[in-house]
């Protein structure tokens, strides 16, 4: 898989769906890792280790995802309506550092054909459905954006993820403000009925904010939050673009840091309140280190990148090694 890094990112990122395919026909495994297994709300999870909101944002390949050893997926982020990338280069990557910028918008082929493909996939791991709004819907009306999806995909759907985190969509991380995020979530809780919903934070509220966004979350009946989304902050020495997320090795930190920073935040009233810890995992001890603080899942994005699709059958094996 390694001349994967040869090829410029546009491209490897349009080859990635073959490769996965050709990978897991034959290196997959028949049935799903089982290592610290885990039932929230009566959703079974064979495993704590899944793939990150972006990944596979149509839903069109779960066989891929449940072959691999994924315990759980993230499916997303879906839009009301089709709508296509940014223009202009939108992925990068920085193989020395284990870095990827992404700038991609929320393509999306839609609700409705979204919905299609998790029916036919009848994927029996759990599946996350991650939504988001339009990129021409204003935030005085994205909470009908929010709402379309939940109807579209509600049964398709385990758990339902808003987004209101990626710096790629003009105007979305304002919806993380309490003015807004009470009633969006609310909204989509009255809508999704017995499906809970998530919330996907940013690495880049400051303390307080993340305290505002947690507390506004629950009001309006969040059950449980993923953090984080990639960040628009970058290392001194990165060549990134300044617009677009950062995610990857120079996340992990921040992403440890908003863990941290959640559990201490809800204290005693977490409860079973799900926490999804993603950014930076690249290795058996992230995933064991995110768990041991304290998240319920762990997802990861980069480390298909740059550990190849191999990766939830090495961390399975870590498990069952022992590695501490
Ligand atoms: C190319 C790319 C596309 C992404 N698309 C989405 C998305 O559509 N929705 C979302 O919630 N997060 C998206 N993310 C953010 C990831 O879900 C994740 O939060 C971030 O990459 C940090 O994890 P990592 O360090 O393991 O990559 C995307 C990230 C990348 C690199």
């Amino acid at each position: 898989m390694y001349f994967i890094k040869y090829l410029p990112a546009g491209l490897a990122h349009s080859l990635a769906p073959l490769g996965l395919k050709i990978y897991s026909d034959f290196c997959g495994v028949e049935e799903t890792p089982q290592w610290r297994p885990f039932t929230w709300r009566g959703l079974h999870f064979q495993n704590r280790l899944g793939i990150a909101g972006g990944v596979d944002k149509d839903g069109d390949h779960l066989q891929q995802w449940m072959q691999l050893g994924c315990g759980f997926a993230e499916i997303g982020t879906v839009t009301p309506k089709p709508q296509k990338p940014n223009p202009g280069m939108i992925v990068a990557r920085d193989w020395d550092n284990s870095n990827l910028w992404n700038k991609l918008g929320f393509p999306s082929s839609g609700a409705k054909e979204v919905s299609i493909n998790l029916m036919h996939a009848n994927p029996s791991i759990p599946i996350l459905v991650n939504i988001g709004k339009n990129r021409n819907t204003s935030n005085a009306l994205a909470a009908q954006d929010y709402v379309e999806c939940v109807e579209l995909l509600k049964d398709n759907a385990d758990i339902f993820v808003i987004n209101v985190s990626s710096p790629n969509s003009k105007g979305l991380r304002d919806l993380q403000n309490k003015e807004y995020l009470t009633g969006l979530t609310s909204a989509v809780v009255n809508k999704s009925a017995q499906i809970p919903v998530l919330l996907k934070l940013s690495p880049d509220l400051n303390n307080h904010q993340l305290h505002e966004s947690i507390e506004a979350g629950m009001v309006g009946g969040a059950s449980g939050f993923i953090l984080t989304n990639t960040t628009t902050h970058r290392p001194e020495t990165c060549q990134f673009p300044l617009e677009g997320g950062l995610a990857g090795k120079d996340l992990a930190q921040k992403s440890i840091t908003f863990l941290k920073e959640t559990l201490r935040i809800l204290g005693n009233s977490r409860k079973d309140l799900l926490l999804v810890s993603v950014g930076g995992v690249l290795s058996e001890r992230d995933v064991h280190e995110r768990l041991d603080l304290g998240a319920d899942l762990v997802e990861v994005y980069s480390a298909l990148v740059f550990k190849g699709p191999g990766f939830f059958q090495e961390v399975a094996d870590s498990f069952s090694r022992g590695l501490q």
